[in-house]
């Protein structure tokens, strides 16, 4: 099987060390060699051996016949989507770890892939290293899934984490998650929650075999979460963690990005740092749990060969995965009925289950309205 990596950043130099360094592992897994030919990126890398299959024009990569496979790290949805849709379309598969991809145009790579009787694999997109994706769409089948909860992003977990442990306030952990690099120089993307809702919505999407357009996704990010609400939800025995949540209540189907209360008995209360973590209720399997590194090199890029060996050994079919093109409509996030934390200036509270819309009417003057896990 030969190889072209498109992006040579830190997933996709990740994808090629892990090929190389596992390599006889991978060829007796994959029944074949699996070989690197081409790399695509803009850049010049002086003195890396990768000088010796870099390329810097994709139809080198599309144009030859030998390359069955394409690894896309380069993230972003302009290029990659370009690249992507088109080695789809010369038959070729292709693997991913970029979560905006698979969000917007998934539907889309999938039908292109199933087409063709080829594969389009995204096991890191979400949750990193974490084996979620596939464990969903093999080990799980024949559950109906009810419902999942999620710390999908590493950077958030850390930033809520050091805020719990060492009554630190937001602006101050935001500095240490940027000078530690788990932060980028503009936070938005993680702090905003725009991260945890692109896979919140992948795994929505596998739930329910429909599209669920992480623009119908609700929301929350961690920005306004002050020092005094983590106290006073420590007070009360919570933590606060940003939570990825889909739930299946008969024909309803929510899916949503806030931040919320935890309690102690929750598996999700000691995931910390930048771990990740999953919670996937199946109606038979009851729930399971899914924990381990959402980001990082070699955890990531371990996902990424994982279907590449899955490829690999599947190439003369599409394997089922994924999900179809209609659409999955989403129930009003705020109509459901939860308890919630209210801090006022002088108290700090739990409610009785109400909706959203209740809570807020209720208590106009709140200085935060956090909803309890
Ligand atoms: N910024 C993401 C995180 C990286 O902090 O989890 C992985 O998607």
């Amino acid at each position: 099987m030969k190889v072209a990596v498109l992006g040579y950043g830190t997933i996709g130099s990740g994808v090629v060390e892990v090929l190389k360094n596992n390599a006889a592992l991978i060829t007796a897994q994959a029944g074949e060699d699996i070989s690197v030919k081409y790399v695509l990126d803009l850049r010049e890398f002086p003195g890396d051996p990768v000088e010796e299959i870099l390329v810097h024009d994709v139809n080198t990569i599309l144009d030859d016949p030998e390359i069955e496979l394409v690894v896309e790290t380069m993230g972003g949805t302009g290029a990659a989507y370009k690249f992507v849709k088109a080695a789809l379309e010369a038959g070729k598969h292709a693997a991913t770890s970029n979560k905006a991809l698979v969000a917007k145009y998934g539907s889309e790579l999938l039908d292109i892939a199933r087409k063709h009787g080829t594969n389009f694999q995204f096991e890191a997109s979400v949750g990193g290293g974490i084996p979620i994706i596939r464990a969903m769409y093999t080990s799980m089948l024949g559950n109906n899934i009810l419902g999942i909860n999620g710390i999908l992003n590493g950077t958030t977990n850390f930033m809520l984490t050091k805020m719990d442990r060492e009554n630190r306030d937001y602006d101050d952990v935001l500095k240490e998650a940027q000078a530690l690099g788990y932060a980028e120089r503009d936070p938005s993307a993680d702090v905003e929650g725009f991260d945890t809702c692109r896979k919140i919505a992948i795994l929505a999407s596998i739930a329910t075999g429909k599209f669920v357009d992480f623009e119908d996704v609700p929301t929350r990010g961690i920005t306004d979460i002050a020092k005094e609400d983590m106290e006073a939800a420590k007070a009360l025995g919570y933590s606060i963690k940003l939570l990825g949540t889909f739930k299946k209540d008969g024909e309803k189907v929510y899916a949503s990005v806030t931040p919320a209360l935890v309690d102690p008995s929750s598996a999700l209360y000691p995931v910390s740092d930048v771990f990740n973590a999953v919670l996937v209720d199946g109606d038979m399997s009851s729930e399971l749990m899914f924990y381990g590194s959402g980001a990082g090199k070699l955890p990531t890029a371990s996902a990424v060969v994982a279907d590449v060996i899955e490829i690999t050994k599947n190439k003369d079919h599409t394997v089922f995965a994924g999900w179809g093109f209609e659409k999955q409509e989403l129930s009003d996030a705020s109509s459901e009925e939860k308890c919630f934390f209210v801090r006022t200036e002088s108290d700090a509270f739990i409610t009785e289950k109400m909706t959203e819309k209740a809570v807020r009417a209720r208590y106009s003057d709140a200085a935060q309205i956090i909803p309890v896990a």
